[in-house]
């Protein structure tokens, strides 16, 4: 059996891809219950990542139905883990969120351009803002963690996600003015897993702080899209068109040069994934 890596959120839609192919490429994988680990009672956090000194952390949990969710789960739940993980010297790999940035894209004085790792964040949704919140106490924390920030998540045919649930709904109307970088929660648990092999890496070279892959990293599909075209491609035809309420983010592309660089295969874009 290999080294442990603990999976919080093993039951989410990333979580379960994440236990499943992590197994197969020989990780001693644990995925607490809620019951064992919850982020609502940081003891248990504690409890389990003291007795279990995993190798590595893949942090994916999270909760957001409301402001209490947010700051609970999402900010307090997300440094519990990240102050358990730094007690047992264990790696650290956070899931964050494009949502950090507000959607009015940087200008360098060339046009608009994707926001890059180093571009200061600026969330104007609730979740943004806890999400921008949880990856500062993360990397207060630990230093060496990496912050993965990702786009929208679908499923497989045979396990669909929400976004897959929400294009075949009859009912629903999707944004048309809302871009998003959609990409697979499989292709993105294979290229996480990819990751802990280069912190690894690190490690054997003696680079306890995994340098290069140390804070902030974008890494989602290559291919924007509005979130009414992401439905249409899914649902296979048309869908009804609105436009987004105040307060979403409208335009969240992210720059995923430094990923390009790191690692061995990126999430396929949404073209590849269903070309339509
Ligand atoms: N999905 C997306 O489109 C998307 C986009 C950008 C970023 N992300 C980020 O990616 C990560 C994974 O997202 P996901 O879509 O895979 O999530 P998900 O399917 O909603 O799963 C959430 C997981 O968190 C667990 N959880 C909730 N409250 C908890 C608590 N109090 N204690 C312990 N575990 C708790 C859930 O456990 P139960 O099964 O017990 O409820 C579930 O396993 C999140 O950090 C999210 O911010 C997701």
């Amino acid at each position: 059996v290999g080294r442990t890596l603990l999976v919080t959120g093993g039951t989410g839609l990333l979580g379960r891809r994440l236990v499943r192919q992590a197994a197969e490429r020989g990780w001693a994988v644990l995925a607490p219950t809620r019951h064992q680990l919850d982020l609502l009672r940081p003891g248990t956090v504690v409890d389990l990542v003291a007795a279990a000194r995993p190798a590595a952390v893949i942090h994916t949990a999270y909760a957001k139905a409301s402001q209490d969710d947010l700051d609970r789960v999402v900010v307090a739940g997300t440094e519990a883990v990240a102050r358990a993980a730094a007690a047992a010297g264990a790696r650290l790999v956070h899931l964050s969120s494009d949502t950090v940035f507000s959607g009015a894209l940087p200008d360098d004085g060339d046009g608009p351009r994707p926001w890059r790792e180093d571009d200061p964040t600026d969330a104007i949704s609730a979740y943004g803002r806890a999400k921008d919140q949880a990856e500062r106490r993360v990397l207060a924390a630990v230093p060496g963690a990496t912050v993965v920030r990702t786009s929208l998540l679908l499923g497989d045919p045979d396990d669909p996600g929400p976004q897959e649930l929400l294009a075949r709904d009859p009912a629903a109307t999707h944004w048309a003015d809302c871009h998003r970088q959609p990409c697979s929660a499989a292709d993105l648990a294979t290229a996480l897993l990819d990751l802990l092999d280069l912190l690894d890496l690190a490690d054997q070279d003696g680079d306890r702080d995994g340098g290069r892959v140390a804070g902030p990293l974008h890494l989602a599909g290559a291919d924007v899209v509005d979130r009414a075209t992401l439905a249409e491609l899914i649902a296979g035809g048309p869908v009804r068109r609105t436009s987004s309420p105040p307060g979403i983010p409208l335009d969240t592309r992210l720059d995923l040069t430094r990923a390009r660089d790191l690692l061995p295969r990126m999430p396929r874009g949404i073209r590849s994934l269903l070309p339509g």
